[in-house]
């Protein structure tokens, strides 16, 4: 997948990583960058293809589909993160997140399907978390709904194989944008996350581990989960 002259369309375009994603997308040479959002009017970046779409609402979803039929690299990028925990959380806030990363995704990617089968396969990247792959206490329910994710992404790729669809995960820690604004650790430039991404999809890569930190979680997955957790479970 060739990045220059792709027809690309990033969900959550109008700020934080997905609007780097649609800037870096026309700086690499895409032949169009549909840049969407549930308010079009936000998104500042000249030179792309503004457009509405609110990934929890089907109609929209399908309306988008409608209007943008060249796509050959579709970007998932829209996310949310409500600081609900599972147990005693808002259930409205735990099914916003699943309805947002979980089908709002999985929406899209069955919306996309055949457009990205008539347009030669393409590709596709979710943009995953670090959070897949562990648990927080404050943001359980997110990390629920990036682990759904993370396995629609591994699942959507066996079944998008034979249309010679490339699915692209991309996991990071702690980036510069809104949603982290309140976490004071190290953050990285979101411009490095896309960049890191774009080139994960023109190498073929099933998946992108961003930084460190985001590889030192999918280590620990192969040991007891006490090593992980210890600190967390006697505080
Ligand atoms: N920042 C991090 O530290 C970090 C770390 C790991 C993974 N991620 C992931 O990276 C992705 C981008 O996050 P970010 O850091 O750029 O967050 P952000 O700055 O908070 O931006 C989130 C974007 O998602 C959009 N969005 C939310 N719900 C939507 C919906 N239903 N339909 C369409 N758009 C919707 C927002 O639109 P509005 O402006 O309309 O709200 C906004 O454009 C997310 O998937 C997030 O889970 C972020």
């Amino acid at each position: 997948m060739k990045i220059s002259g792709s027809i690309a369309l990033v969900t959550g375009a109008n700020r934080g990583i997905g609007r780097q994603f649609a800037q870096l997308l026309l700086e690499r040479g895409s032949a169009k960058v549909y840049a969407t959002a549930r308010n079009p009017e936000s998104i500042d970046i000249p030179g792309v293809e503004r457009l509405r779409l609110d990934i929890t609402d089907p109609a929209s979803i399908a309306a988008a589909a409608a209007a943008t039929t060249d796509v050959d690299l579709l970007v998932n990028n829209a996310g949310v993160l409500t600081g609900a925990n599972l147990v005693t959380g808002d259930l409205d806030q735990i099914r916003l997140e699943m309805d947002t990363h979980f089908y709002g995704t999985l929406g899209m990617i069955r919306a996309y399907a055949p457009l990205l089968a008539a347009n030669g396969g393409g590709a596709i990247v979710n943009v995953l978390s670090a959070l897949s792959w562990f648990s927080y206490d404050g943001a359980n329910a997110y990390s629920a709904a990036k682990a759904a994710e993370w396995s629609l992404t591994n699942g959507a790729r066996l079944e998008l194989a034979k249309q010679n669809t490339l699915v692209t995960g991309v996991h990071l820690g702690s980036a510069d944008t809104d949603m982290s604004a309140a976490y004071q650790g190290s953050k990285v430039d979101p411009a490095d996350v896309v960049r890191a991404a774009l080139d994960g999809v023109e190498a073929g890569r099933l998946e992108v581990v961003v930084d460190e930190w985001s590889a030192g979680v999918k280590a620990s997955l192969a040991r007891d989960p006490f090593e992980f957790y210890r600190a967390s479970l006697a505080s």
